[in-house]
């Protein structure tokens, strides 16, 4: 509307143009501002028709402040002097109701320049503006909300990844007042590692490419503390889908994950414990029955040994027999071990000692390939433990060690002094950690988590049994110790046996200076108690062999009433599980009324405590005849 208008009447074409628009109030002013023509905008928006307005001034279009204030004439005179007026502003309709208008006057002058009127161009801008105002509104409301949320850090990069605003919520979980960060790139939350990974950009790319990213992950403070965070990331981009930059909310989540790492490690310790317990009872049932039925077979195989002419060819057969048998008594103290049911001797054992006596064993054990080193301080103390069994697991040791090296390689035995002063999975106090290390191929995660699982074996079926790792954890628990396990996929394996140390010497000498095994006891008649008529058959062939004269029992009652009507026994061997009365309690009923017949209980069980081991001679089943003649001349001794 900067053209320069002419002062003739509109043309026909032009009036019928400026009538058609009803969008914008087109209208003329003479040089006092009265209105002089009036188009159908103008009348559809301000209210009056052309005969009610032509000749007003215009100035009633004004709010009454305006008025007072001179405006209409002002903006005239601007325009007259410099050729235009542009403004908004609140206008008023003939109904006295306001709208939020858009103006422009331009002075129209003729061919002598002089002032003729003006040309005024009026547009309805209320909805518009109340469109801003909305949005002015919802973008103040989401700044306070952004501004009030403290849980979160929210804010937004430029499409370069720097930060160009931030929220109290990331002030709280990352530490940095806006003037500190704004400006700066935001790898700068990330670890060294990760932002060397390129982490930062390509979740920026995943969010231009997809529209968002989401992942959890560590990020750090600004003084350098590390958080567990929730993010997302949102790419922003303009109606012409150019990208303006990306928004970012972050979450301090790392109290929630610790709670769910702790939550799902009890978990799945009750879990292990749960399923450990209950192979445990099974295995321990069935290697409690496998166990008197092992004793029968061994033992009936010796007496077969002995008794079938010299034939090699049944003698071989006896002899594999045996040796099969006798690999099964092996498994089977394995599984009591593992089962924590086997019958554990507490000894002073002094570690070089017993690894020396090892040698020659370990050297058949392991072939030319592997070879074997030791390295024991000089001033270690001694352990605690069942000499036998620590050799057996010993043994387990460096069997597997040896297994994880096909191809040779060196195995250390090393122990140390560790002194506990925190309770945690084992007692505050000195223990000696036996450590067996191997150069071999070592074990995945998921391997090394298994491996000390009763039966989990990864030798195939035949090869390995899988209680081994279990039996060496076992013992270690039994003794108050415990048995850890560390190993990498290619990097070998350390496993360490922590026994506690010291304990009365006492316990490494034995009671009397004669040892049972030179004492050949007399003929002697014995009562002998079993519930299981099978076993009771074999150890009766066992003692009959030895010479005795044996009456036989399946019951403590009948065993006591035997007792109570002959006079001629000289000592009473009984099993401990019977149905009703046990060993034990038939061994304390004799003791109360013969106080010197001798008892010898046969066990295969731990729970025979100290107390009773010195009243009574225990026997641990399954047992040789050789077993059998050294645990008679013991009771005979200790009774006389
Ligand atoms: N030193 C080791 N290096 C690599 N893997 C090992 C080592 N020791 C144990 N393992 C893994 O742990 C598993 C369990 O060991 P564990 O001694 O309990 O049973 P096993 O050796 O398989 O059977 P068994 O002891 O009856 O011969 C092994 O099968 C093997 O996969
Ligand atoms: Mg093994």
């Amino acid at each position: 509307m900067n053209k320069k208008n002419t002062p003739e009447t509109p043309s026909n074409y032009d009036r019928l143009l400026i009538d058609a628009i009803t969008d914008y109030a087109i209208y003329m002013l003479d040089p006092e501002g009265r209105v002089s023509n009036w188009n159908t905008g103008a009348q559809r928006f301000k209210g009056y028709k052309p005969e009610e307005i032509i000749g007003q001034n215009f100035s009633r279009f004004y709010t009454p402040e305006d008025q007072a204030a001179g405006l209409p004439q002002r903006f005239l005179e601007i325009s007259a002097r410099t050729g235009s007026f542009e403004g908004e502003g609140w206008r008023v309709r003939k109904d006295g109701s306001r709208f939020w208008a858009h103006v422009v006057i331009d002075p129209i002058r003729d061919q002598t320049g002089k002032l003729v009127g003006f040309a005024k161009i009026t547009r309805d801008l209320t909805e518009r503006r109340q469109a801003e105002e909305k949005l002015r509104q919802s973008q103040e409301q989401f700044r306070l909300l952004v501004q009030g949320v403290t849980d979160y850090a929210i804010y937004m990069l430029d499409p370069e990844g720097r930060v160009t605003n931030w929220n109290p919520g990331a002030e709280r979980i990352k530490g940095y007042k806006p003037e500190e960060i704004i400006g700066a790139h935001f790898s700068k939350f990330y670890r060294p590692e990760d932002r060397q990974n390129n982490e930062p950009q390509k979740s920026l790319d995943t969010a231009i490419t997809q529209g968002k990213f989401e992942k959890e992950g560590w990020r750090v403070r600004k003084d350098g503390t590390h958080f567990w965070a929730h993010v997302v990331i949102d790419a922003i981009r303009d109606e012409t889908g150019k990208l303006i930059g990306f928004a970012k909310i972050t979450r301090d989540i790392t109290e929630k994950m610790k709670t769910q790492q702790a939550l799902d490690q009890t978990r799945e310790a009750l879990f292990h414990s749960q399923k450990t317990e209950a192979i445990g009872r099974l295995t321990g049932g069935i290697a409690h029955d496998f166990n008197n039925l092992l004793m029968v077979i061994i033992g009936s195989l010796r007496l077969l040994q002995r008794r079938v002419p010299n034939d090699p060819k049944i003698s071989t057969l006896v002899d594999n027999a045996l040796q099969g048998a006798e690999r099964g008594t092996v498994l089977i103290q394995r599984m009591l071990a593992f089962a924590r049911r086997q019958d554990l001797k507490q000894e002073v054992i002094n570690l070089p000692i017993l690894v020396q006596g090892m040698t020659n064993l370990l050297g058949h054990t392991l072939g030319s390939a592997v070879s074997i080193a030791t390295k024991f301080p000089p001033q270690l103390p001694s352990v605690i433990a069942d000499a036998n069994q620590l050799e057996s697991a010993l043994l387990n040791l460096v069997v597997n060690a040896r297994d994880a090296m096909p191809d040779g390689g060196k195995i250390t035995i090393s122990a140390q002094q560790v002194t506990v002063t925190q309770p945690g999975p084992v007692k505050p106090g000195t223990y000696v950690c036996l450590v067996v290390s191997d150069s071999g191929e070592g074990m995945d995660e998921d391997t090394l988590r298994r491996a000390t699982e009763p039966f989990f074996t990864t030798k195939g079926v035949g090869k390995g049994t899988g209680l081994g790792l279990s039996m060496v954890q076992g013992l270690a628990e039994q003794f108050g110790g415990q048995f850890v396990l560390k190993s990498q996929k290619g990097k070998g394996t350390t496993a360490e046996l922590w026994l506690p140390t010291g304990g009365p010497q006492q316990m490494h000498t034995p009671a009397k200076s004669t040892s049972p095994e030179l004492i050949q006891s007399a003929p002697l008649t014995i009562l002998v108690v079993d519930d299981d008529a099978l076993v009771l058959q074999n150890v009766t062939n066992m003692l009959e062999e030895l010479g005795h004269t044996v009456v036989p029992a399946n019951a403590a009652i009948k065993a006591y009433d035997i007792l109570c009507a002959r006079d001629d026994i000289n000592l009473v061997i009984t099993d401990q599980v019977m149905p009703r009365i046990t060993g034990l309690q038939l061994g304390e009923m004799i003791q109360a009324k013969w106080a010197n017949l001798p008892v010898i209980i046969a066990t295969g069980y731990a729970e025979i405590s100290e107390a009773t081991q010195l009243r009574f001679t225990r026997l641990a089943k399954p047992f040789t005849q050789e077993d059998l003649r050294k645990a008679i001349s013991q009771s005979i001794m200790a009774k006389t």
